[in-house]
């Protein structure tokens, strides 16, 4: 049986103690408009995983930020009759950062790519790919795509009708392609193609999922172009140190973020204990950036690979993604006014598998809330506060009288615990709660079976050691589950662990290691268990100008 309550705080099986943090960076999402339910939905994976890993004793280290020049968000500053710079400013300050701190993201920095820790070593970085040889001047002339920022080839473009019949439309946001022809310079990309491939194959989970990773083989197999990498048409953008009639494209000033924004070329220290990402999370939509282009520029310039780029799926609006450009963003404001905040990132990370796409559902949202949030979990946490003070004077007390019942429960709870971190560890958020979930139900299960109610009305000895057994035994399980939860849902988690009166005896929550939460017996006898505020609240009746 696995109740030795002994806390080992020396092991660190992830191995990040010390030297480099474990490294985890967001897209830097565009500022063309406010972020939407795709934008947060990536923020909050990549914070569940971070405050998972720091939860372990790791060095953590999570990044998120905005990419900020470019056509799109030139042409969006234009049509709002504002310099970009004006705009980003303003849309980055109201929207983007407010948002983060609204849904708790704990982002260890927020880049942006106009600011002069970006720009100037961004430069640098081009200028030691221009004098090794790597760039070169050339011309080109292709169909761009604004919303991608990319020029599309033959099979990423289907023919309009309507309105744009006679045109080429970019399969992602149905919009027009651009025929731009210029004086470009060029990375010599094609001289990677071997490189690249060998690398996937030397490191078979460097992009996931499966799926994505097949992709990339494919797209790769048939051999790399050379890339365009300035534009000279427009000034919206990092100019180019020895031509500044151009300015680098905007795709290879974004992904140069993941190393100016941890030191590279002027904080060695701090980017050698940093740098490379251990996971770059994207949308699938911009993996080959992450998978392909951004190994070739770390390859050209000498430097480390990261550890895995991680494509998730698409959260789907009436069957399309959800985008800004095609005006189904919902605004996860919507959703948190209703729902809270907690329970928005439960719900995601629990819905949906990481890495498959995804229909965001308000009914669904609901049921989950309901059943598993307020039902299964919520109603646990309140019923065993409230039998703690009626029967114990909400004195915790100690479990004398353990039979097989308590050991199956230490047990499994062990067994979730270690089940929970491995999925956790793989970005398998949904499997990782299922493991945490599935062992609320079996505390419930465990209440329902042994009626600490009716236990209760045996005053005999034997009785009342039963009964402070069982209810020892629910709440140590509480404060297991404090620990796991506290990485998707810390107000929620927090409010528990106050109830528990854990804190006086076993510290801050923060400081408690996920991988030792099911070792048996921690919480102390004599602990002061107070009933808290409920901690899912019955919904309201929807508004219907959320829906
Ligand atoms: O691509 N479902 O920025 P962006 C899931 N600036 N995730 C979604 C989503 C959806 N419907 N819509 C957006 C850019 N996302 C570049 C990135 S990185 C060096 C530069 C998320 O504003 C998802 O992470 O278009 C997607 O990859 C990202 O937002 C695209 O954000
Ligand atoms: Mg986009």
């Amino acid at each position: 049986m696995a109740a030795t309550g002994s806390i080992d705080h020396s092991t660190n099986p992830g191995g990040h103690d010390g030297g480099k943090a474990y490294y985890v960076s967001t897209p830097i999402y565009y500022v063309n408009d406010a972020p939407h339910l795709g934008h947060a939905y990536t923020t909050v994976a990549g914070d569940v995983l971070t405050r998972w890993h720091r939860q372990r004793g790791e060095k953590v280290w999570f990044l998120t930020g905005t990419d900020e020049h470019g056509q799109k968000v030139m042409r969006t500053a234009q049509a709002n009759d504002m310099s970009p710079q004006e705009w980003c400013d303003r849309l980055v300050e109201s929207a983007w950062k407010p948002l983060w701190r609204h849904l708790e993201i704990a982002n260890d920095d927020f880049i942006r790519t106009t600011e002069p820790r970006h720009t100037e070593r961004v430069q640098e970085f081009v200028q030691d790919l221009y004098d090794k040889g790597e760039i070169y001047q050339g011309s080109y002339e292709g169909l761009y795509c604004v919303g991608c920022e990319e020029f599309k080839l033959p099979g990423e473009m289907v023919d309009g009708t309507g309105e744009y019949e006679g045109q080429k439309l970019c399969i992602i946001h149905s919009r027009p392609l651009e025929l731009v022809h210029e004086d470009n310079y060029f990375f010599r990309m094609s001289a990677y193609t071997d490189r690249l491939l060998a690398f996937y194959e030397a490191n078979p989970d460097f992009v996931q999922p499966a799926s994505a990773r097949n992709e990339v083989l494919k797209f790769v197999q048939q051999g790399l172009q050379d890339l365009s990498i300035s534009r000279s048409t427009f000034d919206w953008g990092i100019k180019l140190p020895w031509d500044e009639s151009h300015v680098l494209y905007v795709w290879v000033d974004a992904l140069l973020n993941y190393a100016t924004a941890v030191g590279y070329g002027a904080d060695q220290a701090k980017f050698d204990a940093t740098f490379p990402a251990d996971v770059h999370l994207v949308g699938k939509d911009i993996l080959r950036f992450h998978a392909v282009i951004w190994p070739a520029m770390l390859m050209a310039a000498g430097l480390p690979m990261p550890g895995k780029v991680f494509a998730h799926g698409w959260l789907l609006v009436g069957g399309e993604k959800m985008s800004k450009s095609k005006l189904t963003g919902i605004a996860p404001q919507q959703l948190t006014d209703h729902f809270g905040v907690d329970a928005y990132r439960y719900y995601f990370m629990r819905a949906i598998p990481f890495g498959q796409d995804g229909s965001f559902s308000w009914e669904d949202f609901t049921a989950r809330y309901t059943s598993e949030l307020a039902n299964d979990f919520g109603n646990l946490a309140s019923r065993v506060a409230a039998m703690v003070g009626k029967y114990f004077g909400g004195e915790l007390p100690a479990a004398t009288a353990d039979s097989e019942a308590e050991t199956v429960l230490h047990e499994a709870l062990a067994g979730a615990v270690k089940s929970a971190d491995a999925k956790v560890e793989q970005l398998d958020f949904q499997g990782g709660l299922d493991d945490i979930f599935g062992f609320v139900k079996l505390v419930n299960g465990y209440l329902t079976e042994q009626e600490p109610w009716k236990v209760a009305k045996d005053t005999s000895e034997a009785g009342q050691a039963r009964l402070a057994t069982i209810l020892y035994t629910a709440a140590e399980s509480l404060r297991a589950l404090a620990v796991l939860l506290n990485p998707v849902m810390p107000a929620t988690a927090q409010k528990l662990w106050e109830s528990l009166g854990a804190e006086a005896h076993l510290g801050a929550l923060a400081d408690q290691h996920v991988q030792n939460a099911g070792a048996w017996g921690q919480l102390p006898a004599g602990a002061t268990i107070t009933k808290g505020e409920i901690l899912f609240p019955r919904l309201e009746e929807k508004k219907d100008d959320a829906q």
